[in-house]
């Protein structure tokens, strides 16, 4: 009889339009990795229990997803360094009992810029929107990548400069700083949207002027279309936008990874991916 292939899913609430699934069945069949990947719709209260459940029928690996990143952080016995840093867990590896926590999300969009659109963060100047979990995440790997300057702004402002505060010890050479939205003028290369605007269908108060002189507006959302803030930040004078479906790959990617030990070749995966949201969009 054939052994049953390791079990992984993602969890989250909702979750049922995670594409991740459809992403880790397409490395598992490049790589010939056997492995399953489902997907768990975990009740608001019931994180932990899902957790432990799917730990009992002999789960290998989760990937979090919204709501339950804080908690995943706060269930691990063990955490990556990168998952401290982000005071989140967005990837779970189970073993003999034990929960190690890790969060690839700052690496996928990292990679993402870097390698499938060509932007150099070294001496770049560079823009975060957003204080919220999702900046958060992203803010160690960017800095990792030695940009001249980091920015962050936010809607509340002191929630940016708590978080440049909390890693102003990583900052080596950058010039970290946080800010207000309102106050910002041009002369940033690229500009992350880590808001939870774009989710809701909106732009941002922003001045025109802050994308003046960009080279890249990324968005990390993703959808069919470009998102309101992409538009409006090419038409405001952003070279290039670009959306965060190859976060998406890149995070899964990393977490294929850590789980297997094999790095899968992202980039026909990201193609498909993108055929498939235009296809839904029309
Ligand atoms: P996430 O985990 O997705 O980052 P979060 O922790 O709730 O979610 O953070 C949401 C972020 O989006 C915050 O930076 C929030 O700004 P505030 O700190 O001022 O609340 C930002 N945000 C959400 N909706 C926004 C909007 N319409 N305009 C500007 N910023 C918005």
């Amino acid at each position: 009889m054939a052994a049953t292939p390791d079990q992984y899913a993602v969890i989250g609430n909702p979750v049922a339009h995670s594409r991740s699934p459809w992403v880790h069945a397409a490395f598992a069949t490049q790589t010939g990795q056997a492995l399953e990947y489902g997907c768990i719709a975990a009740p608001l209260d019931g994180f932990a229990a899902a957790v432990a459940a799917f730990a009992a029928r002999g789960g290998r690996g989760l990937n979090v997803t919204v709501p339950f990143k804080l908690e995943a952080h706060a269930l691990a016995a063990g955490l990556s360094e990168r998952a401290r840093a982000a005071g989140a867990v967005n990837t779970m590896s189970l073993r003999e009992g034990r929960i190690e926590g890790d969060n690839t999300d700052g690496v996928g969009l990292v990679r993402d810029i870097e390698r499938n659109l060509g932007f150099a963060f070294e001496g770049r100047r560079v823009l975060l929107l957003g204080a919220g979990g999702a900046a958060r995440g992203v803010i160690l790997p960017i800095l990792e990548k030695r940009p001249a300057s980091l920015v962050i702004a936010n809607r509340t402002a002191e929630k940016a400069r708590a978080l440049a505060d909390a890693f102003s010890a990583q900052a080596c050479s950058a010039a970290l700083a946080g800010c207000s939205l309102d106050g910002l003028r041009g002369g940033y290369d690229l500009i992350v949207n880590a808001t939870a605007g774009s989710l809701q269908g909106e732009s941002l108060p922003l001045p025109a002027s802050a994308n003046a002189g960009c080279a890249l507006a990324y968005d990390m959302m993703y959808g069919a279309q470009p998102s309101a803030w992409m538009r409006a930040a090419l038409a405001q004078g952003a070279a290039r936008a670009a959306d965060g479906l190859g976060m998406l790959v890149e995070q899964a990617a990393e977490s294929f990874f850590v789980w297997r030990g094999v790095a899968p070749d992202t980039a026909p995966v990201l193609a498909a991916l993108r055929t498939q949201l235009a296809g839904e969009g029309k």
